[in-house]
């Protein structure tokens, strides 16, 4: 039986420098946890933000890094009862045992069986950037037809909540660059390039303005697109909630609902998390810069 594993660490706070491969004792799970031998793991940008101390946190060094995982389960703790060894899964990690691993330790409170029809791939996208997409479009109820935009549209969060928008009939708009625009319309949404003067080509399409903005990006592009929002009560943001509280509007709220909701709408086939790159974990480092651009297309996984 394995007894090491390696994970992706950062020996300090600071730039991409600072991470590197270690190898630890396969961890043994407490109660509550599930120990599971990774298959995938996606990348958010709330992992280099954690990494250049951005979030305030003062974990303990070497940090692991990586929130979300698919995988299959090797050992249950204490009061875990809906999780057995040889189950296939996908959630969110437990404390701070990072996912870019060969093996780590999910919370069991956050975990989900992962559905056959659910790859892996797929599966590790969901529990972060696929529960937030999926909390960020129903945090203000919409009726069939209004009109819901999406700024930072060809994202990891922007794409899946793009096409949650059209599987409720909203009428979805899209802004992202240019070179995002065949993967955004592919979602069913309008799509509306990013570049300055985006609120005016917004109005020439919903000359009434939007029922609801989503923002993935936050700072001066929210500040430029919030206009277009019939009420500025109905901008809600997963990136920047200091600006969007400025403008009216309300940081989204996560809910423990919006897993097993997202896991669900995938396994019919309803939503593709769009997984574009995929790197092993000796290219781990590769997958964290690609977020770090802040202009990835749909999401990218570590494979171990
Ligand atoms: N609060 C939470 O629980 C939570 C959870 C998940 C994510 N988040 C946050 O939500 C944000 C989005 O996450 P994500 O995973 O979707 O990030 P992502 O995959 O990196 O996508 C961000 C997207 O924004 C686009 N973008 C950048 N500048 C833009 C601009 N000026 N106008 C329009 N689009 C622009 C980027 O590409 P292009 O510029 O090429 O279009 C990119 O596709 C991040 O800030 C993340 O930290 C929060």
């Amino acid at each position: 039986m394995q007894t090491k594993s390696r994970v992706l660490v950062f020996t300090e706070y600071g730039g991409p420098e600072t991470q590197t491969i270690i190898e630890r004792p396969v961890p043994a799970p407490g109660p509550g946890e599930i120990a599971i031998e990774v298959k995938a793991a996606g990348v958010n940008p709330v992992d280099w933000k954690d990494r250049s101390g951005r979030l305030g946190t003062q974990r303990p060094l070497p940090a692991a890094m990586g929130r979300e995982a698919s995988g299959v389960v090797t050992a249950v703790g204490d009061g875990v009862t809906d999780f057995a060894v040889s189950d296939e899964v996908l959630g969110r990690v437990a404390a701070s045992h990072g996912t870019f691993a060969e093996h780590t330790l999910l919370d069991a409170a956050k975990t989900v069986l992962k559905p056959e029809e659910i790859s892996f791939a797929d599966a590790a996208t969901l529990p972060v950037a696929g529960a937030t997409a999926y909390d960020v479009t129903h945090q203000i109820e919409l009726e069939p037809g209004q009109t819901m935009l999406i700024l930072g549209a060809g994202g990891g969060v922007g794409l899946m909540a793009a096409q949650i928008g059209k599987v409720h009939q909203f009428t979805v708009i899209g802004v992202a660059s240019n070179a995002k625009q065949q993967l955004v319309e592919s979602t069913g949404a309008t799509f509306v390039a990013s570049a300055e003067g985006a609120a005016d080509r917004v109005r020439a399409i919903a000359p009434e303005g939007v029922d609801l903005v989503i923002d993935l990006v936050g700072g001066q592009a929210l500040r430029d697109i919030a206009v277009v929002a019939k009420d500025p009560t109905t901008i809600i943001t997963a990136a920047d909630p200091a600006t969007a509280q400025q403008l009216g509007g309300a940081a989204v709220k996560r809910t423990e609902e919006g897993l097993e909701k997202i896991t669900g709408v995938a396994q019919y086939g309803l939503v593709d998390p769009h997984v574009t790159e995929r790197f092993s974990l000796d290219s781990a480092h590769d997958a964290i810069a690609a977020v770090e651009t802040g202009h990835v297309a749909g999401k990218v996984i570590v494979e171990p």
